[in-house]
């Protein structure tokens, strides 16, 4: 702006200083006449250039004043913005700071959290694990009761009890008496023959069998043996003289082999008593193959 004030200001004293100069032209040359007609033409010419130079001068102060106002506003504007500037700095600088701190905070919660999840998943993975070999015992013990089930089914299933006879005493003669019991009250397995009075091990295994007897002893003994594979295992006797009811009544397990056979006797000359009320029986089930 001093720049353009400077020429300015040499312009308007060169139009002061003009019409003395000029005018001092007209006094010295108006003293001839033809040749100072055409200078004084010339005089009003150079004056009304200078008029215009004048005008041209004005509406450039006005310009000027103009522009210097507006560049005041400009200035005004500019130290308002500059204020604003230096708030919005001090605002992104806070903001930068609040960013900075929010992002550490957030860095340490993904880290917390990626611990957390590592954790997670390393549990998840254990559980996993132990299921698996859950589901592999499993598996193993329904292979087991697969196995059992059929053990089961395939079992043989041996049971029986039958009484002696209906038909009252029964007597030995010379010699030991087989003891056939011949009525069936249960014959599970076909095992026991009631024809034979013998009971015949269908599979190797360990078996039960169990007597009761009964005779009415009047001054007499009465015994009685089990015997397996006509060998005896076990006898029980009694003696009594009232003549009522006497019973012997015993059981042993044994361990048979296939065929192996179990049956009981009385020794020569003794007696038992059954009637339809079944006091005799003789009974026998397998505990359990081998
Ligand atoms: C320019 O304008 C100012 C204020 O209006 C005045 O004082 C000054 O004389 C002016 N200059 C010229 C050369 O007209
Ligand atoms: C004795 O056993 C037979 C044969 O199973 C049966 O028919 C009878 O009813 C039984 N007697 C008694 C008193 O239970």
């Amino acid at each position: 702006m001093r720049a353009a004030i400077l020429p300015l200001g040499l312009l308007l004293s060169i139009c002061e200083v003009q019409p003395h100069s000029i005018q001092t032209g007209i006094q010295t040359e108006g003293q001839s006449t033809g040749a100072a007609a055409v200078e004084v033409s010339k005089q009003v010419d150079i004056y009304a250039e200078l008029k215009k130079l004048k005008d041209i001068v004005e509406d450039l102060n006005v310009t000027l004043r103009q522009t210097q106002e507006d560049v005041k506003v400009l200035e005004a504007d500019n130290t308002v913005m500059k204020t604003k500037l230096a708030v919005s700095e001090v605002e992104v600088t806070n903001l930068k700071k609040e960013n900075g701190e929010l992002k550490t905070r957030l860095e340490t919660e993904i880290t917390h959290l990626k611990m957390a999840n590592t954790a997670t998943v390393t549990e998840i993975e254990e559980q996993e694990q132990e299921l698996t070999a859950v589901k592999t015992k499993l598996e193993g013990i329904e292979t087991e009761v697969d196995h059992l089930q059929k053990e089961i089914k395939l079992a043989p299933k041996v049971a029986f009890s039958a009484g002696l006879t209906d038909s009252g005493e029964i007597q030995a003669g010379n010699t030991d008496l087989n003891l056939v019991f011949t009525k069936i009250i249960t014959d599970v397995g076909h095992a026991y023959s009631s024809t034979t009075g013998f009971f015949t091990a269908p599979v190797r295994g360990v078996y039960y069998f169990r007597f009761t007897v009964m005779d009415r002893l009047h001054s007499r003994w009465m015994i009685t043996y089990m015997c397996k594979n006509e060998q005896k295992k076990m006898g029980l006797s009694d003696y009594d003289t009232d003549g009522q009811h006497s019973y012997l009544s015993s059981g042993l397990t044994l361990e048979l082999e296939v065929g192996d056979v179990v049956n009981m006797i009385i020794p020569a000359g003794h007696i038992l008593f059954d009637s339809a009320n079944n006091h005799s029986t003789f009974s026998g089930f397998l505990l359990f193959p081998l």
